[in-house]
């Protein structure tokens, strides 16, 4: 049986539990959270002891694993103290807020051999796998990115959210995702350029998130891609636009749907089967099984080459620059 914690019990935290619920070679221990209305409403849902400090829970418990589903300002002291206990940890994304403390998470970590998966869940995805396998004989030349929500129109996420400060806002919370699985795809990127605005609320005080965004991304394989990104859309929506010299590729990561069109004849492929979440937890919990982290789909280090662009791309549209990636 794997013995299971959580800290940070708030929305995210669900979507996993909700799956390990579903697994009988899993053990929900503990769960830990600040906020005590929070806390007792995932113990009644999920079961697990409550705890308000996760020092103490990491402490009196005995647990293989851990979800930390935190805000990324709360990485350090979870992640090393779960390191020094030999625990393996599932980490939500993005790695951390700020790439100078990631840097020195990441140097404690592998200091410590720690067994860390960041929670990049594209990476995991058969949809991408099927990505892959169509264009494996092509080369692709250009992408194009988007990814649109109304949360700025509907305001109903915490509001931390909304505070560029402590998430980052959409490029940091959530590009950030996109960005990832370019990287993955397609390698580092050499350069990157944006601009943003807010048409429907300017910035002031703690309402500081950028509402629209358009950045160019140069890879350095030669590639060149736009991300475009909007809290003030109709719906939730994000897809992926490649075009290479032999087809053109569509990928619609909401839906799980890929379409591949080589001008004669367009190939629909529907990749979704439950929740996309499940499929990192199932490699998370197949590597912990066997202690092998080999097939990591995403350490802590390269989830900190992810930051470091998804923060480039936001010093570029900050300063109106371009900005190495
Ligand atoms: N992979 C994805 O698709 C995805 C989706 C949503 C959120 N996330 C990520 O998951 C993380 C959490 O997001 P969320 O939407 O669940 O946020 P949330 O605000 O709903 O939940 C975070 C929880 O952490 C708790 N918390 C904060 N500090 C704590 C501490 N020191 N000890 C214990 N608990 C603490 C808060 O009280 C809150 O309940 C973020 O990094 C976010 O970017 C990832």
């Amino acid at each position: 049986m794997i013995n299971v914690g959580f800290i940070g019990v708030g929305s995210i935290s669900a979507v996993h539990l909700r799956f390990l619920q579903s697994r009988k070679d899993v053990r929900v221990v503990a769960l830990c959270d600040i906020k005590p209305a929070t806390l007792r409403g995932r113990v009644a849902e999920f079961g697990g002891r409550p705890y308000h400090y996760f020092h103490e829970m990491l402490a009196r418990e005995q647990l293989d694993a851990v979800w930390l589903c935190t805000p990324p300002e709360v990485r350090r002291e979870p992640l090393l103290d779960c390191a020094r206990r030999g625990i393996a940890v599932f980490c939500e994304k993005p790695v951390e807020r700020q790439a100078t403390a990631a840097a020195a998470i990441a140097r404690a970590l592998a200091r410590l051999d720690a067994k860390v998966q960041i929670g990049y869940v594209f990476r995991a995805l058969p949809l991408v796998a099927r990505l892959r396998a169509a264009m494996a004989d092509d080369t692709i030349r250009v992408v194009q990115s988007f990814y649109g929500c109304p949360m700025s129109r509907e305001r109903t996420m915490p509001a931390w959210f909304f505070d560029k400060r402590k998430s980052g806002g959409a490029l940091i919370d959530q590009a950030t995702h996109n960005f990832d699985l370019l990287r993955c795809l397609f390698g580092d990127v050499r350069t990157v350029c944006g601009m943003a605005h807010n048409p429907a609320q300017p910035k002031s005080g703690r309402y500081t998130i950028d509402e629209t965004l358009a950045l160019c991304l140069h890879f350095e394989n030669g590639v060149i891609g736009t991300h475009t990104h909007s809290w003030l859309a109709d719906g939730w929506r994000n897809e992926i636009f490649l075009s290479g010299e032999k087809r053109v590729y569509r990928m619609n990561l909401g839906t799980q749907v890929l379409t591949v069109d080589d001008g004669s004849r367009v190939r629909t492929h529907a990749c979704a089967r439950g929740s996309m979440y499940a499929h990192e937890n199932v490699v998370f919990l197949r590597m912990l099984a066997r202690d092998d982290w080999r097939a990591n789909p995403c350490t802590y280090a390269d989830g900190l080459r992810t930051l470091r662009l998804t923060l480039a791309a936001d010093r570029a549209i900050e300063t109106h620059r371009a900005v190495s990636g």
